[in-house]
């Protein structure tokens, strides 16, 4: 059974609370406007300017340092900028403090209350809120319900595993229908299965919600996963936006190339790169776009569109689906990965062999 908050009752508003609840259900459209926040000499965000729009899923994605949690926490209140401005819905938040801005945050330590039941620690929102005992615990039992925790709600946190007290924290987050739902490193702190699990969990939570979404991560298959778009950081600045594919498939950046996921920085290679486009600075291709075979293979019907060059095997990594060679090539060691798939011939280190690739899988990045 899934629950659908937006089509149920929140109560007619009849006192103010209500009504500040019901009017503040539409999601919320965010601005960085020029937000810069110094500690001390360090500029943890540095001129930041950003839209987000309503209902979207952002993933504020970047190494440890770079400014991720700042930014939300400027968002959030907790900390406020050195200069620039922040609107909400349209609305400067400047002067607006935290408990005041209606917003679901879920951080990467759950922060359950450990002294209340899962059942009063979801009740605390609507309580804040002054919504009545029975429609509180007809919320509670729905929300229950669609995070799998029906039988939980008398537990205390301290009796649920990590990926329970992670969905009592994000269903808390999402129980009083914000406009605004902030997540930092909400999985972090979890098993490599059980967060797979609980992207799944976060994807269709927000598919069902329609909350605009604000996530930090370091993780860049999280961020692939999850995010309508993305903002990869460095050093508190804006390095990139965009949507997970455009992201992957056309960095603007070495570093964003680097970030997400593997690239071969074809930087005098030691031999010349031919490209169907022929702008840019630097060349870069991704391992999974290299076609390894023997020197001597047959070349395919597509011949004409590619480029070849002959290497030798440096290295053959072997991951379960993927295998991943280290070739030498010219000055160039380039990262190679295909799918394990039958018949398929496997090189050894020593091994000569042929590369080849589509001549318009080579993008440009500026170093
Ligand atoms: N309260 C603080 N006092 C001083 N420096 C801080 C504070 N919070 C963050 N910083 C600094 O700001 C930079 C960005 O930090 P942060 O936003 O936590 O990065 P991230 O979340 O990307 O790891 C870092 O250099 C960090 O040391
Ligand atoms: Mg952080």
């Amino acid at each position: 059974m899934t629950l659908h908050l937006k089509s149920t009752s929140l109560p007619i508003a009849e006192d103010a609370e209500d009504e500040a609840l019901e009017k503040n259900r539409v999601p919320a459209q965010i601005e960085f406007r020029r937000i810069t926040k110094m500690y001390g000499a360090v500029a943890a965000v540095k001129d930041l300017s950003l839209v987000v729009h309503r209902g979207e899923f952002f993933t504020i994605l970047g190494p440890s340092g770079s400014g991720k949690t700042t930014a939300l926490m400027l968002l959030a209140g907790f900390v406020a900028p050195t200069e620039g401005d922040i609107l909400i819905g349209g609305n400067s938040v400047g002067a607006v403090p935290s408990y005041r801005r209606d917003q679901g945050i879920v951080f990467q330590s759950y922060a359950l209350f450990p002294h209340l039941t899962v059942r009063r620690n979801l009740e605390f929102p609507l309580e804040m809120r002054g919504m009545k005992a029975a429609e509180r615990a007809a919320r509670v039992d729905r929300m229950l319900e669609r995070v799998h925790l029906k039988d939980f709600g008398g537990r205390m946190p301290s009796q649920l595993s990590g990926g329970q007290q992670q969905r009592v924290a994000l269903a808390r987050a999402l129980i009083a229908d914000p406009p605004l739902l902030l997540l930092d490193e909400p999985l972090g702190a979890l098993d490599r299965n059980l967060r797979d699990q609980m992207q799944v969990e976060m994807k269709s939570l927000h598919k069902e919600f329609g909350i605009t979404t604000i996530c930090v991560t370091h993780d860049q298959e999280e961020a692939l996963t999850l995010s309508d778009r993305i903002v990869v950081m460095r050093d508190g600045q804006i390095e990139q936006t965009d949507a997970p594919e455009a992201l992957y498939d056309r960095p603007a950046t070495c570093f964003v190339a680097n970030f997400l996921g593997e690239a071969n920085i074809l930087e005098n290679p030691g031999f010349e790169v031919e490209s169907a486009s022929p702008f840019g600075t630097v060349a870069m291709l991704r391992p999974e776009r290299i076609c390894v075979a023997a020197r001597a293979a047959p070349k395919r019907a597509d011949a004409d569109q590619r480029q070849f060059v002959t290497g030798i095997v440096e290295d053959m990594i072997y991951a379960g689906p993927l295998r991943k060679y280290h070739v030498r090539a010219g000055n160039s060691v380039l990262i190679v990965r295909e799918h394990v798939a039958a018949g398929q011939q496997v090189f050894r280190p020593g091994d000569e062999v042929r590369l080849d690739w589509l001549r318009s899988d080579v993008r440009f990045v500026t170093a």
